[in-house]
């Protein structure tokens, strides 16, 4: 009998319980009408008179064990029980657990920033599929069948004859809105482009491009120096000054690259401007009139503008960031500066 009394002593003092229902079951096999130190009591009265203040002794020890170990651990319970329930907690002026508070990527506060900015001049969002066919990348923007642009340095293709591809700008978008949308139309797209580029701090496989397009009946290439002159004012700032450069893109006649004013110097020349005083924000012109042909819009009677613009560049030009790469890393102490661009 002491054996059996010592080893009931022993699981009593290990046990730990997961819960109050737990605790509830330990108590009813010790305890119960048919527990363990329940039946050793009624044993201890055939104990031979001899034997009983000894037994006695351990026995009434084991049930003062067993009983504060109940009260205890029950008592833990109600703790956590009242302070996982609001209305019980007394302090209602103690501070909420605290909760890690993320943040958007850089690339998305652009995005946003970019469009929220043309919503404001009337441009409605316009989105297509990144797995492409050449006439939407290609053809229909009037590049020529041999133009380097296709060659598969550049683009992805995932077929051959006839070409699927990722599409390697969004341009591809202002030919789907011109099939399917009458003038006058005024949109910007959104949206990822791919190129068989090696990745560096200035070059990516991936990145993210706004296209923009507005076609109308007299639309001029004033209206569209004003507007890209009103976005990068809205971007970058009330004081930053624009140049407009010649340039070549096959879907636009005339084309221009837009410049703006150096942030970091001033326009006096530093290291992130090459010591020009000019960063080149997008590439912009006027709708060729071969492009709308393709499309099934009459280009004696619509003219318009186009400009198309890589979104990790404009952030990078606006948050000084100095590598591609950062923004595909997703390295929290990188990420975490933007929590008050928010
Ligand atoms: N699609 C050009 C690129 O990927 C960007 C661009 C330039 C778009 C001029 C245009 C434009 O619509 O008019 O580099």
């Amino acid at each position: 009998m002491k054996e059996r009394i010592e080893r009931l002593r022993a699981k009593i003092e290990e046990f730990k319980s997961e819960s109050p229902q737990h605790l509830e079951e330990f108590r009813v096999r010790i305890l119960g009408r048919k527990g363990e130190l329940t039946a050793m009591f009624d044993d201890f009265k055939t104990v031979a008179a001899d034997g009983k203040k000894e037994l006695g002794k351990l026995l009434n020890e084991v049930k003062t064990l067993v009983q504060d170990k109940l009260k205890s651990q029950k008592e833990q319970f109600d703790a956590i029980g009242s302070t996982r329930n609001p209305s019980l907690i007394e302090d209602k002026t103690l501070p909420a657990s605290p909760c890690g508070i993320g943040s958007r990527h850089p690339v998305s506060l652009a995005k946003n920033e970019i469009l929220d900015i043309f919503a404001r001049l009337g441009f409605a969002v316009a989105e297509g599929p990144e797995i492409e066919d050449d006439r939407h990348v290609f053809s229909a923007l009037n590049f020529p069948p041999d133009h380097p642009a296709r060659d598969m340095q550049d683009t992805f293709f995932i077929e051959r004859n006839p070409d699927i591809l990722l599409r390697s700008h969004t341009s591809s978008v202002q030919v789907r809105v011109m099939e399917r949308q009458k003038p006058p139309i005024r949109v910007v797209c959104p949206g990822r482009v791919f190129r068989n580029e090696a990745v560096s701090a200035r070059a990516h496989c991936l990145f993210h491009q706004v296209e923009g397009l507005y076609i109308d009946k007299n639309v001029s290439f004033a209206d569209m120096k004003q507007t890209l002159m009103y976005f990068v004012r809205e971007m970058f700032g009330e004081n930053t000054r624009t140049r407009l450069r010649p340039s070549f893109f096959p879907f636009t006649e005339p084309s221009a690259e837009m410049d703006v004013s150096c942030k970091i110097c001033g326009g006096k020349g530093c290291n992130i401007c090459k010591h020009t005083g000019w960063l080149e924000v997008l590439g912009c012109g006027i709708v060729d009139p071969n492009v709308l042909d393709a499309c099934g819009i009459d280009s004696r009677e619509y003219t318009g503008f186009a400009f198309g613009m890589g979104v990790e560049r404009l952030a990078m030009l606006k948050w000084q960031v100095n590598d591609l790469r950062l923004y595909f890393e997703n390295d929290v102490r990188f990420l975490q500066q933007f929590q008050t661009a928010l």
